[in-house]
């Protein structure tokens, strides 16, 4: 019989670097990787919210620092995978996971300014984040990266062009980046979250929100600790044979 997986120690000697760590999706997996024994580096714009997360983690005995990070900007997305291998020694394991949502307005109005900014953020941060953690990991000896797209990155959704082509990009990108490290040591999968309960919903009134709710027929919005409890599956070594997939937590949203 082959033996379970041991949770609390699967990531033990292993260096993880979440994007967009500080809230929501990222803040939850950044918790369940430092739960598995994995050294965190939480990634944020908002810099003072990375930080009392990575203190948070500190106190409950885990290895974690913060990283001030703008995914839009090169210069900044290499000193944060830089410092992560300063301070925790290696990386390993990646979690492009920041992201916005960006305004809700049909194609021929959406504003071409906030165009640019969603596609910089959900698409561009994932190129660049690729380009500078893909040699740090191979430095290190090889592991995963899990990148965050959406169902909007397989369906999609009125009102939200930039956001549905950035995140359609972005399965495009797991699977070609894949292919071409997959002998190297380095498994490539994206993750497609049905709508998640947090605080990139915030602008949502009462009715939005039951009008999201009713899109899944599981009957409800899906939790960030459920999202991350899928990447830590692709992280691990559970998943070794696992590359270029699109893993659905959506409560079958996409089934439809
Ligand atoms: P959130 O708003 O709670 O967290 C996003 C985090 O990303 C924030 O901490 C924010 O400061 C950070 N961030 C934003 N721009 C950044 C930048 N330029 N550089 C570095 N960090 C930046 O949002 P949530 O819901 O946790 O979303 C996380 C990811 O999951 C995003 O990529 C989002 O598109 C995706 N997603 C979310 C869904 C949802 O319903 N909440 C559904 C499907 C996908």
């Amino acid at each position: 019989m082959q033996p379970a997986p041991d949770y609390a120690t699967e990531f033990a000697g292993r260096v993880a670097l979440v994007t967009g760590a500080a809230s929501g999706i990222g803040l939850a997996i950044a918790r369940r990787l430092a739960a598995g024994g994995a050294a965190v580096s939480l990634a944020d714009l908002d810099e003072d919210g990375a930080q009392r997360a990575a203190d948070q983690l500190t106190e409950q005995g885990a290895r974690a620092v913060a990283v001030a990070l703008d995914v839009t900007d090169p210069a900044s997305v290499e000193a944060a995978v830089q410092s992560t291998a300063d301070r925790l020694g290696a990386l390993h394991l990646a979690v492009n996971n920041a992201g916005i949502g960006g305004p809700v307005e049909p194609t021929a109005t959406y504003p071409p300014d906030a165009w640019h900014r969603v596609i910089a953020t959900n698409l561009d941060g994932v190129f660049h984040s690729l380009r500078h953690e893909l040699p740090a990991i191979l430095a290190s000896g090889g592991g995963a990266i899990v990148n965050m797209a959406s169902s909007c990155a397989v369906n999609g959704f009125a009102g939200v062009a930039a956001y549905a082509a950035a995140k359609h990009g972005v399965i495009g990108l797991t699977k070609t980046a894949s292919l071409e490290y997959a002998a190297r040591g380095v498994r490539i999968n994206a993750i497609v979250p049905g709508f998640i309960d947090t605080p990139l919903l915030a602008d949502a009134d009462e009715n939005q929100r039951k009008r999201l709710i009713r899109l899944h027929p599981a009957g409800r919005l899906g939790l960030p600790e459920e999202v991350a409890e899928t990447a830590a599956f692709l992280l691990s070594d559970r998943a070794s044979f696992t590359h270029g997939s699109a893993h659905h937590v959506d409560g079958a949203y996409a089934a439809q």
